[in-house]
This record gives C-alpha cells, structure tokens and sequence, in this order.
C-alpha cells in the first residue's frame, strides 16, 4: 500500500523542514516562466514609482508554489510580509486591526481566501480599492459610518478554489496568475536544486527518473527527494542513482506516473462501476466514499492534466490512456 501521506500534494508537517528548500527570490523559483516574467516587470515597475504592487491573485492545485511566491514577491518588492488565512479570521474587527497597522507598500498574504467569511470579505472591499476602512460607530439609529484610511498596501491571496472566489472580490485583484503543473524538466531541476541543498549526491538519471513520478508538483517531488536520500543512506552509500530510486520507489508502491492507490481506485472505479464514464462528480464522490471537493481539488487535476481523465459537461470519462496503464483496450477504440 502506498502511504496515502506520500503522493497527495496537500501540504503535511513538512512546510518547516522545507524552509530551507524554499526559494527566496524570483531567480531560484524555477519554472512557471511566463508567471516569473509578468511579476518581474510588474514588480520592478512599482518599486520605480516607489508604489505598492497591485493587488495579487495566485491560485492553482496544492503544492505548486503559492505561498512561495507570495514570499518571493515580498522580498523581491524589499517589503514586509504579513500572513493571515481565510479560515483564522474570524471578527470583522480581526482584519481591521491587521490593516490598520500595515506599513506602507507592506505585502498582506492572505492563504486560503476563499474560506473568508462574507462579513470579513466586506471590510477587504473598501481597503483594498481605496485603501480606507469603513467603520461603523454605534448602533441602532445613532449608528454612523467613519472612514478610516489604511496604507497603501498590497493583498495577496493564495487559493486552490479561483471558482469559490465572490466575483467582487476576485474584481479587486489586478493582477491574477493560475500556477499550473510544472513540466517535467523544470521538477527535475528542482530536485537538483534541493539535492544540492540538502548536501545529497544524485546521479542525473536518477533525478530524472524522481521527476517523472512526481506529478509535475514541487512539494511532492521534495517529498520523494527526502524518502530517496534514507533509502540511499541506509541501502546503498548514501549515493542516489537511478538503482536506488527505483528501489525506493518500489518500496514505497510509487509507479511510473507517480500514481498511488488512490489514483488506481478512482479510474477503475470510473472504468469499472460506470463503464468508463461519462459519470457525475456527486456520484463519483459517492462510490469512491471520498469528498467531492477532495476529488476536484487534490486527486483529478493531475489525472486530468495528465491525460487519464477527461472532464465532459455530462461528468468524469476515463481516456483511452487510463484503460491502457491498466493493460486493457477501452470500449469502443479496440480491436473491432
Ligand atoms: N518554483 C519553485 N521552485 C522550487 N521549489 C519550489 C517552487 N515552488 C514550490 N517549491 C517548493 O515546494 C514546496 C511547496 O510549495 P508551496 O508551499 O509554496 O505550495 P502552495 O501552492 O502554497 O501549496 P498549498 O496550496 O498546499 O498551500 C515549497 O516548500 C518549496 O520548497
Ligand atoms: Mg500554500
């Protein structure tokens, strides 16, 4: 069995340990290079007027490199950064105290944006298009509004979930990226990178062949990088070559594609108890018992990406490749 903590690119404890791994500025962020390129000229361009940088949407499937960026964004603006997330603001009077005592041009990270409640969503209208607060004095008739002004300052927000975005919000942001899965070189050559971080000697083959299964995502393939340099540490002579990958691999149940169980039960599910597809996200959810948005979010945007799953108005259809990784023919494309 594959250890279901292995392969999901939702973040573990493992965020502290990676600190280190974590790129600073815009030049160690490997990949993404359209995104690096826009942010560069954007970047520079405030910090010649000496402005803050336009409010910043980055979103995109787990483990990509939001928060990262968020970072390399402040550091690259020469600013402070202030970190909050949807969930852990919970008064109106919460947020308004963060604003309040942000220092000009400051970058305010807010994580998980679209789990913000309505109430608090509201005070970031104003603060965010016009840089004030509205502040309510009072109660009951005698109640009047104040404005109070804030710095200018930039919001960036990090999501998986654009779509859960309020479109008043999501209109405030000038700037929107959508981070995307990361080709396969760009993976390897984070490998390398975090390779040479964590002072472990790996052969180029091996890098490669580590890339390749882990599912275009950065977090994942740091994961591996770590369970490969044990195995080499403790099997072999602390060297990474391909042997000792494969051999990790194999111990850890990672296939190929850097499929897990999970990823085998939900296309034979499709193949299997709805013939191929196409078949409905609620019913999907249902069979596999899994929540819908545990589905969406974290195990079919590599499927999808990938090929394996395809997403049709009337539901989830599993693709020629997903019956072939299973050695068989699929329906109507064999041999007749
Ligand atoms: N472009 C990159 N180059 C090198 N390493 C990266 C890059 N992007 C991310 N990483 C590494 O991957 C790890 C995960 O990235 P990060 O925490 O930024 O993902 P995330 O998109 O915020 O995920 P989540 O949606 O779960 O919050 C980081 O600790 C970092 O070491
Ligand atoms: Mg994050």
């Amino acid at each position: 069995m594959t250890d279901p903590r292995l392969l999901t690119p939702s973040r573990a404890d493992e965020d502290a340990q990676d600190e280190g791994l974590r790129p600073k500025r815009l030049d160690d962020y490997i990949g993404q290079d359209k995104i690096r390129e826009q942010l560069h000229v954007s970047i520079e361009a405030a910090r010649q007027r000496g402005d803050a940088l336009d409010h910043t949407l980055l979103y995109g499937p787990p483990g990509l490199g939001k928060t990262t960026l968020a970072y390399v964004i402040a550091n690259e603006l020469g600013v402070p950064v202030r970190t909050t997330a949807g969930p852990v603001i919970e008064k109106p009077g919460d947020l308004a105290g963060i604003l309040s005592n942000l220092q000009p041009r400051e970058v305010l990270f807010i994580d998980e944006i679209h789990r913000m409640p309505p109430a608090i969503e509201e005070i970031l209208y104003p603060a965010m298009e016009d840089f004030e607060l509205d502040i309510v004095i009072g109660q009951g008739p005698g109640a009047r509004s104040v404005k109070v002004p804030v710095e200018r300052f930039t919001l960036v927000g990090a999501t998986t979930r654009a779509g859960l975005l309020t479109s008043p919000l999501r209109a405030r942001f000038g700037i929107v990226q959508r981070l995307d899965f990361y080709a396969a070189a760009d993976i390897e050559e984070i490998a390398r990178r975090s390779a040479r971080i964590l002072n472990v000697q790996m052969d180029d083959e091996a890098a490669t062949d580590l890339a390749s299964r882990s599912r275009g995502t950065p977090r994942i393939v740091n994961r591996l990088l770590r369970r490969v340099r044990d195995y080499a540490q403790v099997r072999a002579n602390g060297r990474v070559t391909l042997e000792v990958v494969r051999a990790a691999m194999q111990l850890l149940d990672v296939d190929a594609y850097g499929f897990d169980d999970s990823d085998r039960r939900l296309l034979l599910t499709i193949i299997d108890k709805f013939s191929g597809g196409p078949v409905g996200l609620g019913s999907l959810a249902a069979a596999l018992s899994e929540e819908e948005d545990a589905i969406e979010d974290i195990h079919e945007p590599f499927l999808i990406q990938s090929g394996f799953i395809e997403r049709t108005p009337r539901g989830r259809l599993a693709t020629a490749r997903a019956y072939q990784y299973f050695g068989r023919s699929a329906p109507g494309r064999g041999w007749f």
